[in-house]
């Protein structure tokens, strides 16, 4: 299963660029930019990881992500995840970036977006790995700075595929975004948002999300399953759900591997994705191998997965149906 898993065609819809950011590399960068950082060795940094529930996370995520500073470290960070990737047999990404988390601390966005951008374009010519990039909006700011961050992107429009929504979602619901969505939408992007699990009124903001903002996918989301109708909606408009099961073990009571085992029955796109794997330790690969072993799925069950994510990539047709036909191949 293991070796089937990794040749396994794979796909990538929930990761967080800045939280592939490793110690070995988080060092470098603080090295190269004069940042003195806390710890002596990368095990003491890590041991530091002190986090169980999503704000005490995203403290460690925004601390660790200041040796970002010049256009080449956001080239390293992507490029080093594309490579893992390739590595992986990841075939295709959807990567989140948090512009605000860096224009907030003095780095410009265009140093931010064409680091990543470069390094996409390598990745695609020197690995054969394709990616594209998805802005998310920190939600624990104003509306406002993420109404002016979207203005701030539109020069930068062929770069991004969609907009996302992230960061601490307690008291800070879809609504709040609705302007700014809208707009987003008017300039040509997709939409996504983090519905994190068990939050506070994950239903309503999941109801939010779907019925009122109408996103096109869903990140994590699987307390949907607490209200049938939002399962009904999920199915009729063929939203796709990016689950990240490793994460979930950290941030929540468990990896939620049952509810995920439950939405593959009612035939919801169903993805499994990795998140910060900087953070939450494993990429794509652990993180199939992590739900097939709870689950214990079969070879069938984990193309169908990855062929969810190809179907619900934001891609043209004709390069899902070549995913999906490397899969078919490795399944023949
Ligand atoms: N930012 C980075 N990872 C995140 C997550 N899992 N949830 C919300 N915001 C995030
Ligand atoms: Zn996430």
């Amino acid at each position: 299963m293991k070796d089937f898993i990794a040749g396994l065609p794979k796909c990538e819809l929930h990761l967080h660029i800045e939280g592939t950011l490793e110690p070995e590399l988080k060092f470098e960068l603080g090295r190269r930019n004069g940042i003195d950082l806390p710890y002596a060795t990368v095990e003491e940094m890590r041991a530091a990881y002190d986090f169980d529930d999503l704000p005490s996370f995203l403290k460690v995520y925004y601390e660790g992500m200041q040796v970002l500073r010049t256009e080449p470290d956001f080239y390293d960070l992507a490029m080093a995840y594309l490579r893992k990737a390739a590595s992986q047999n990841v075939r295709y990404a959807e990567i989140f970036f948090d512009p605000q988390a860096h224009t907030s601390r003095g780095v410009p966005f265009d140093v931010v977006i064409r680091g990543l951008r470069r390094a996409l374009l390598d990745a695609q010519a020197q690995l054969g790995v394709r990616a594209q990039l998805i802005m998310c909006f920190l939600r624990d700011f104003q509306a406002e700075y993420a109404m002016a961050t979207l203005l701030e992107s539109l020069p930068y429009k062929e770069w991004i595929v969609g907009v996302g929504l992230d960061s601490d979602e307690k008291g800070n619901p879809p609504a709040k975004f609705a302007a700014v969505y809208e707009r987003a939408r008017q300039e040509g992007y997709l939409l996504t948002m983090h519905c994190d699990v068990d939050q506070e009124n994950s239903i309503e903001h999941i109801r939010q999300a779907v019925e009122d903002i109408g996103v096109d996918r869903i990140d994590h989301g699987v307390n949907i399953l607490e209200d049938p109708r939002l399962v009904e909606l999920v199915l009729a408009k063929g939203l796709g759900l990016t689950c990240c099961p490793i994460s979930n073990g950290y941030v929540t009571d468990s990896m939620k591997a049952e509810g995920i085992r439950k939405l593959m029955d009612l035939g919801v796109r169903v993805t499994i994705n990795s998140d910060d794997p900087a953070y939450f330790p494993g990429y794509v690969q652990e993180n199939v191998a992590a739900i097939q072993d709870a689950l214990q799925l079969t070879e069938q069950e984990l193309a169908q997965l990855q062929r969810n994510a190809f179907e619900i990539t934001w891609l043209p047709r004709h390069l899902k149906d070549a995913y999906l036909a490397e899969i078919d191949a490795y399944l023949s």
